[in-house]
């Protein structure tokens, strides 16, 4: 093993006494994040005004920072850009492949996809007409849903309650072989473990930095084309930072170059400097070592949770090819034993009906977290700590 593990922590602002397996929501901060931030504010918004478009590179930065996110995903350099957020760009990566894939019109996906995927490839499909169609079938029945009559799938890698990951080059070889686009949503994917976008064949990819790569709160999503469809994707969404010459002012649109043309209008400078310094951290670690030391934290907590908790059920494929980097445990009282955990330093959440959920990122979460969330949650199991009317109230966010 070549990456030191205890470096990349140290990299992170973790709070005092709390174990945080939560990073595939929102990613912790990185300590640079926060200097960064404070020197785009200071040194280039506050000094150059406006000039910091030019003189910083700001306006450069949605193709450089991709760059740099290509690698993790298997992406070619060049063809991945960022801006937005992910609900936008499963909207554009969707609406180019339907259009590139006439006259056929079904979409296909699975239950087990995130629902925002779901209510805008709904959207879209009304918006196209009444013949459009959104598919919706079991995770274990995508393989064979996929027929001559699919013209898009739109398939999440790895399911945001259970953490089932999808065999991404076996999908994509089976739309292939019966004419249909692939589009891959890789929010629990990139930064959990190696994606191979261009050895897999992908068409469109798209996904968001706030989880695994730590881009904070609000930071953008990306969006890949492949090299052969570059030129053709045609953005349904058609702003003025994706035209050929955005300063020119033309009256018409004409597509930017390659994958430049998926930019809609400013980008969110703020936090794309957030997410450079997040990247940082990347730069020495192996993706083979991420996913084994993943792989070994993750079945780690499966035994240590069964062995001390046996009222939770795991939901989570205990295969390896199947799993994601997350742990789920299925329990009634799901809710409220997450904020008992919560109260005691232990950090996860909650998905409806009755998931409990906890990411295992190795580049700051070792086996001693994984021994401490598994005392304390047998703790909060065998002393019933959940049971308070206080922890079954819900917030707004789960
Ligand atoms: C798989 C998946 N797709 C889409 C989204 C929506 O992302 P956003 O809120 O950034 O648009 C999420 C959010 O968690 C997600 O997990």
């Amino acid at each position: 093993m070549t990456t030191d593990f205890a470096a990349t922590k140290a990299m992170f602002h973790l709070p005092d006494g709390v174990t945080y397996l939560d990073g595939n929501s929102l990613g912790p901060l990185p300590r640079t994040a926060a200097d960064r931030v404070a020197k785009t504010v200071t040194e280039e918004w506050g000094q150059m005004l406006i000039g910091g478009w030019n003189k910083a590179g700001w306006m450069d930065q949605p193709s450089r920072v991709g760059d740099r996110i290509a690698r993790l995903i298997g992406a070619e350099p060049g063809h991945v850009v960022m801006g937005d957020t992910l609900s936008i760009k499963v909207y554009q990566a969707l609406a180019s492949a339907l259009e590139m894939n006439a006259p056929r019109k079904v979409v296909l996906s699975d239950n087990g996809n995130f629902p925002s995927d779901l209510y805008i490839a709904q959207g879209l499909c009304r918006t196209l007409g009444p013949d459009y169609v959104l598919k919706v079938v079991e995770p274990e029945a995508v393989m064979s849903a996929i027929d001559e009559s699919v013209a898009v799938t739109l398939i999440t890698e790895v399911d945001y309650r259970t953490g089932r990951k999808h065999d991404m080059a076996a999908i994509t070889a089976r739309a292939h072989e019966k004419g249909a686009l692939t589009v891959w949503d890789l929010a629990h994917s990139a930064g959990a473990f190696q994606v191979e976008l261009a050895k897999a064949g992908a068409d469109f990819a798209v996904g968001c930095t706030y989880k695994y790569l730590n881009s904070g709160p609000g930071g953008p999503a990306f969006i890949y084309v492949a090299p052969r469809h570059a030129e053709r994707a045609r953005p349904a969404l058609s702003g003025w930072l994706g035209h050929e010459s955005p300063f020119a002012f033309d009256l018409d649109y004409r597509a930017g170059r390659g994958i430049e043309r998926m930019r809609v209008g400013t980008p969110p400078v703020l936090q794309l400097a957030a997410l450079d310094a997040a990247l940082d951290v990347w730069e020495g670690v192996d993706m083979g070592d991420l996913r084994a030391a993943s792989l070994r934290l993750t079945d780690r907590f499966i035994a240590g949770v069964e062995a001390a908790c046996p009222m939770l059920t795991l939901v989570t494929p205990r295969d390896h090819a199947l799993r994601g980097s997350q742990v789920s445990f299925r329990h009634a009282e799901g809710y409220a034993i997450m904020q008992a955990l919560i109260a005691n330093g232990v950090v996860g959440d909650f998905r409806a009906p009755d998931i409990l959920r906890f990411g295992f990122t190795p580049l700051f979460i070792d086996e001693a977290d994984v021994d401490r969330a598994v005392a304390v949650l047998a703790r909060v199991m065998a002393e019933s700590l959940w049971d308070r009317p206080d922890y079954k109230r819900r917030a707004k966010v789960t």
